[in-house]
């Protein structure tokens, strides 16, 4: 029988830093049973934390994304609609290819000064102050604004989106996951019916609701509400911890944040190395074998679920050696903190270019930038990797 590793018995320790378990586990073999912190017995599954096998499983068909394949639904999609992370080929051929040209590298870079411009604007607010939570003031409501912004969504009330959308990712209790996303569900229906009715702007969600592709295909309502919210969870709930994490890995290792400082021409490879080394996706979404299949030579049966462990494989000393040691030099490419495979994540162009611009303009303006206390809490769950608060002084 199938050992199941119960990652609940590690308690806090795993929240705080998974990095010890992933690497036990990992010296042990590339694929296990478990089942996550707080989980029932039925909702075990299968985590990979090997490299090679990690990147294998995310390009590997046989494991499908769409459940109604098996005949299952998932909560998210039947309040929301499909999406592309709930789709296989075609469906998710044609809804990619619906959305990817406005996230072209191309696209991404007109956005420039408009990142730039906030990034100060955030910066200007905060440093007067002396001391912050540096996730509060500035690596939550960076993102934020500029996907709200892309896609056209007016003034939130950010502190009631943001406590809704961590929700979503990160559950605190089983019951919250469930509010959150009604809450979402609403909000979004709300908005494309003001949209449509208000007549088009320029922004990505009106460009959406009239798109329509070569032959003659719309979204559906539903595909339409699933876009955005991905677009809109995916855009923020990601970011903020690639500059959180990113900013709590220079101020725990000072040698390297000399070192960028000396030499900003290191900037885009520091932050390569920074999702590389505590990359905010900690494990992909949800796959399900569509067939039976082996991984590593250890059998899954058809219907089980699959967690590709992204954190994991990119802490894998088979393919970075040395990999619990952040080192902006070093060559980070190959990295799975974006995935890998169809379902490659669209928003890396854009994600890339907040990060460079944050990192280059907090380390220009707050010389002295410092940890005022300790990180935390981590967030629970196995999805992201990522901090509430982060408390800096400069
Ligand atoms: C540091 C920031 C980010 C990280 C680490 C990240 C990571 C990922 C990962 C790992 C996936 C694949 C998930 C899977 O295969 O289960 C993904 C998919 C996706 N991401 Fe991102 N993401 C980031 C930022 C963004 C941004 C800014 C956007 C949009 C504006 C975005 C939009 C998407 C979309 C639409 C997908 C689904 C693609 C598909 O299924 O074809 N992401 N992202």
């Amino acid at each position: 029988m199938t050992e199941v590793i119960d990652l609940g018995r590690y308690g806090d320790a795993f929240r705080t830093d998974p990095h010890p378990v992933y690497a036990e586990l990992r010296a042990l073999g590339p694929v296990h049973r478990v089942r996550p912190p707080g989980a029932e017995p039925e909702h075990e599954t299968w985590l990979v934390v090997g490299y090679e096998e990690a990147r294998a499983a995310l390009a590997d068909p046989r494991l499908a994304k769409d459940p109604a394949k098996l005949g299952m639904t998932f909560l998210d999609e039947e309040l929301i609609g499909k999406y592309l992370l709930s789709v296989d080929p075609p469906d998710h051929t044609r809804l990619r290819s619906l959305v990817s040209r406005a996230f072209t590298a191309r696209r991404v870079e007109r956005l420039r000064p408009r990142v730039q411009q906030i990034t100060d604007d955030l910066l200007d607010a905060m440093l007067p102050q002396g001391r912050a939570d540096l996730v509060e003031s500035f690596a939550f409501p960076l993102p934020l604004t500029v996907i709200c912004e892309l896609l056209g969504v007016p003034e939130l009330d950010r502190a009631e989106f943001r406590k809704t959308s961590t929700e979503v990712v990160a559950p605190s209790s089983s019951g919250s996951e469930y509010d959150a996303v009604v809450r979402l569900a609403d909000y979004l229906t709300g908005l494309i019916e003001d949209k449509r009715r208000s007549g088009p702007s320029d922004d990505l969600l009106s460009d959406l609701i009239r798109t329509t592709a070569e032959d003659g295909d719309r979204l559906s309502a539903g595909e339409l509400r699933g876009m955005a919210y991905l677009l809109l969870l995916a855009g923020h709930e990601t970011t903020v911890n690639l500059i959180a994490n990113g900013v709590h890995a220079l101020l725990t290792h000072p040698g390297q944040l000399a070192a960028l400082r000396a030499d900003m021409g290191l900037l885009d490879g520091a932050v390569e190395e920074m999702l590389r080394y505590e990359g905010p996706v900690e494990a992909a979404t949800f796959r399900f074998a569509a067939e039976p299949l082996e991984i590593a030579g250890v059998p899954i049966a058809q219907g089980e679920t699959v967690l590709v462990g992204l954190t994991a494989a990119d802490r894998d000393p088979a393919r970075y050696p040395d990999p619990g040691r952040f080192d902006i030099r070093r060559d980070p490419r190959g990295h799975v903190a974006f995935g890998h495979g169809i379902h490659f994540c669209m928003g890396a162009p854009l994600a890339r270019l907040e990060a460079r611009t944050a990192f280059r303009t907090l380390l220009e303006r707050a010389p002295g930038l410092a940890l005022d206390g300790p990180p935390g809490p981590w967030l629970p769950g196995l999805l992201i990797r990522g901090m509430r608060g982060l408390p800096v002084r400069w």
